[in-house]
Order: C-alpha cells, then structure tokens, then sequence
C-alpha cells in the first residue's frame, strides 16, 4: 500500500497535476522478450498512470511510444529496429496533424546498445534500461528538451519506486499474474546476455513479495507465478532479517486466502537443491497450490558441452534433481530450453542431448540456435556453420514435439482442475489452463472465469485439450472459493 501512496504523493508535484485535469496522454507498451519484460512494462503503465497516461492497444492513436526489448538472440534485438522503423512511420504521420509522438526504447537491448540506438535510429526520444524504470516520469520531461539516455544500474530498488496497479488494472489483466522476485544474474553462462543487460542478481523482501501478492489476491487474482532470470536462487530478507529462499516464500504465499495456484520461472538446475537448505523440493511435496510443472532449462545433454557454457552442473546432477522432484510430486511435468549449435558441438554432444530429452520426456521446451552475442565469451570461440544448426534444430524440434504430443495424448480421459481465464473462440466457449499450462477449451458460461473447476479431457489438439465439466467441485476450488470472496 505504502508504494502506492508514496507514488501518488509524487506526482502531485508534476506540471499535470499541477495545472489540473489534463486530456489523457495515451500509451501503447509492446513487450519483446521474457515474462521479465511483461511484468515491467504493466509495472511502467502503472507508474505512468498517476501522470496522466491510460493505455492503448493502437500505436498509431498513442502519444508516448515504448518499445520493451529483448536482446537475447540476434534476430531479437533486430527485430527491435524493423520495430522501431514502423513506429517512426507513427510519429511522424502525427507530427503532420500537429501532434507530438515520444518514442521510448526499454529494455536489454537499450541497456546493451544504449546510444548506438541513437546513431542506427532517428526519431527515438528515450533510451532506458531495466533499472531505470522508476525514473521515468522524470525521464520524459527531460526528452521533451532532447534525447535521453539511461542506462546506470542506481543502488537504490526500483520496485519501491514503481507505481502497484489499481484494483480495476489488476482485474483488467486477468485471474493470472507475475510478481517479479528476483532479478539479475551472477551465473553467466558464456552465450548469455542476461548479467549484463540486467545486473548482479538482487532479491525483494519476502514482506514486499507478500503484500504485493495480497493485494492481486484482494482483486480476484487466483494464481501467481512469481518470476526471475534466476527465480530460485531467490535470496530476499525475511522478516527475521536472514535470508529466505523460494521454497519458504512460496509457503507464506501459499497461507494467501484466495491463491490458488502458484508457479515459478525461470529456475536453474543448481539451485534447485543446496546442501543447507532443500525447502523448494519440500514445497513441491507440501503445498498443493504448487502446479506440478517446472520449467527447467537444461541447453544441453551433453557434459562437455555444459562445460563449456559454464553451466556447472553435469548431466547427472540434472536428472537427479529431476529424480528428486518426481519422488516427492510423481504426477509432475517437466519443460526446458535447449541451445544447439553451441560452438564445439559434436554430432556425438548433440546425440546425447536427444538421448535427454528422451530420457525425461518432456511435456514441451523451447530450442534455439545459438546466436554469438557480442561481449559474451562464446561469441569468440570457433562458430559451427550455419546448416549444421539448422539441421540440428530440426531434429530436435522433432523430438521435443513426439513427446509433448505424447504427453498431451496421455491427458486424455484425465480429470483435471482447470483455471478459467478467458472466454473462448467460439460462443458458449471458455478457455483456461491445465496444471500443465495447457489451454483448455470448454462450453461453460463466461460466469465461471476466474474459477477453478474439474474438467475431463475429452480431445486433444497439437496445442490445447478440449474438455467437459465434471460435475461436482473439487474440494480445492470449494476451499478456495470460500477462503477469497
Ligand atoms: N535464466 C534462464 C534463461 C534465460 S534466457 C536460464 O538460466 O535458464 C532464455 C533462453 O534463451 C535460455 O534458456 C537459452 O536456451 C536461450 N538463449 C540464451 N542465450 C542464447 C544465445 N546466445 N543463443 C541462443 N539461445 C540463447
Ligand atoms: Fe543467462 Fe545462464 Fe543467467 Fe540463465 S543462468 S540468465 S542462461 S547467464
Ligand atoms: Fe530478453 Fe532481457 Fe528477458 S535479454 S529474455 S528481455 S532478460
């Protein structure tokens, strides 16, 4: 609540709200990239919200322009100037009526290129970085005189800064939200970008995590999936002034009336168990509003290879947390990402990471080709060419998808409780998710978004299940009902 109140008190000071109620000034956010980025720009529309600002989903109708970027891969952070080219188009069709555009670039790839976005992009007003978001609404006054650049790490946290949404944003946004624990990170896996676009790995107060969690809850929010570049190396201070973990965060937020489900992205295979502390495998036994699905990204099967990209751990230690994790939730789900191509890949590293994926049965990943990116130290090593990547990436993919159409074919004929999010295609059709994550479609009324309820898979398609209701509720969706409203 403080965070609000304090934000509030701020722009009281602004000319705006100075001089009264203005016409609103309409922002259009486009996220690129993680989860990371979705958080932070709905965390920016709520700290721009005091200032005047309501949202718009129509570029060419806004006033300030931000482009959220991700600079992960090479065809990303292009695609931030073919972006950045469209939205120029914008502005200048608005200067011709008189109006003036702010085009905005956030994100990793500002904190990365900063002013070189300058120099390949005409018409960007702002360039700001991850950990300058709170600065904003000061940020824009200053690029009315001119363009502006910043991309400083500051010591202090933005989060106390950034504005919380409103009730009515909160329920605009849906019955699924992120709250961001954990940023940053000190592994620097040696094709990756993230430490340096987004810093050392800091952790929130579990006390903030807590409140903010409470108050999604108190708008109707039923799940949580709390996000990090590096979730479970989550550290913050409790309220004992010692460290916490995740796996004691996720308990405190678990004890929230009205959350449901809870969910945890992106994790790394190393903290998943320490030796001092297996609280997050514990979880995964104790709380049943913990989803059985992880989301755990491997890049590889092969142990030179993970040496090489400084992953530190072997395969081994990788299937043993795997192991731990199903003997304490047998019914738990597993994803990952998967990078061939690395520089010195084998046919024979590459065999051993098709043989992993067959060895986990994976209920779905994500594979890329490796991208040299520029200051990491793959970039220097000797490069694979290109057909060899994507051949590789072919055969992957292939195997990734006979186990995810393995995986949804086994659904079939299950009950499963199922969130409802959002209404479906068709009418008399809603959607929401699976434990699983997967999209399930159902006739049921609209009424019934935001509840959990029984549904059996009656068909399953390429990427979503099609399901009955069951006609009872189950006792979780009872308990939670009575526990939030
Ligand atoms: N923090 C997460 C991953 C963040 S990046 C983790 O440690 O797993 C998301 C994914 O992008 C990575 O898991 C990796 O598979 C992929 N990726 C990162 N850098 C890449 C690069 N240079 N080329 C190709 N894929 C990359
Ligand atoms: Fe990148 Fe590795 Fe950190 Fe994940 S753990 S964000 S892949 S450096
Ligand atoms: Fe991309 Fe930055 Fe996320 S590089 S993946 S937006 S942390």
């Amino acid at each position: 609540m403080s965070e609000l109140v304090e934000v509030k008190g701020k722009t009281k000071t602004t000319p705006t709200a100075r001089n009264g109620p203005a016409a609103p000034r309409r922002l259009y956010v486009k996220s690129f990239g993680c989860q990371m980025n979705v958080y932070d720009s709905q965390r920016m529309a709520d700290t721009l919200g005091p200032e005047g600002f309501v949202e718009t989903t129509a570029p060419d109708d806004a006033d300030l322009i931000i482009l959220n970027t991700c600079h992960i891969r090479e065809k990303a952070a292009e695609k931030v100037y073919s972006e950045i080219g469209r939205m120029r188009a914008f502005k200048q069709q608005a200067a011709r009526q008189g109006r003036r555009v702010m085009l905005a670039v956030a994100g990793c790839v500002a904190q990365a290129e900063g002013e070189e976005i300058l120099r390949r992009a005409r018409g960007v007003d702002l360039v700001f970085g991850p950990q300058s978001y709170h600065r904003l609404p000061q940020l824009l006054r200053r690029a009315e005189h001119g363009a502006v650049i910043d991309t400083e790490f500051p010591v202090e946290d933005k989060f106390d800064h950034l504005a919380a949404p409103s009730a009515a944003a909160t329920r605009r946004r849906g019955v699924s939200a992120f709250v961001t624990v954990q940023e940053g990170c000190d592994k620097f896996c040696t094709f990756c970008v993230v430490p340096y676009t987004r810093g050392v790995e800091v952790s929130r107060p579990v006390a903030k995590v807590v409140a903010e969690a409470a108050r999604l809850a108190e708008a109707g929010v039923r799940e949580i999936t709390l996000i990090g570049q590096n979730v479970n190396a989550y550290h913050g201070e409790d309220s004992d002034g010692r460290p916490s973990s995740l796996g004691r965060l996720l308990h405190r937020l678990a004890a929230i009336p009205g959350i449901a489900r809870l969910r945890y992205t992106t994790s790394h295979p190393r903290d998943m168990v320490s030796d001092a502390d297996d609280s997050l495998i514990a979880a995964h036994r104790d709380l049943p509003q913990l989803m059985p699905q992880l989301h755990l990204p491997v890049q590889s099967g092969s142990d030179r290879i993970l040496a090489a990209m400084n992953r530190r751990h072997s395969r081994a230690d990788y299937l043993k947390v795997i192991e731990r994790l199903r003997a304490v939730r047998p019914d738990i789900a597993f994803t990952s990402d998967f990078i061939v191509g690395f520089p010195g890949e084998s046919e024979e590293d590459f065999a051993d990471t098709l043989r992993l994926v067959a060895e986990v049965g994976y209920a779905g990943a994500f594979s890329f080709k490796y991208s040299p990116r520029p200051g990491t130290p793959a970039a220097d090593m000797p490069q694979l060419p290109e057909d060899v990547k994507h051949e590789r990436l072919q055969r992957l993919q292939r195997e990734i998808d006979r186990h995810q159409v393995a995986f949804n074919a086994r659904c079939r004929g299950r009950s499963f409780e199922v969130l409802f999010e959002r209404p479906g295609r068709y009418p008399g059709q809603i959607v929401g998710r699976s434990p699983y994550l997967q999209p399930v479609q159902v006739q049921a009324p609209a009424a019934m978004i935001g509840e959990i309820r029984a549904v059996t898979v009656t068909e399953v398609a390429a990427n979503s299940l099609f399901g009955d209701l069951v006609a009872t509720a189950p006792p979780h969706a009872a308990a939670a009902a009575s526990a939030g409203a």
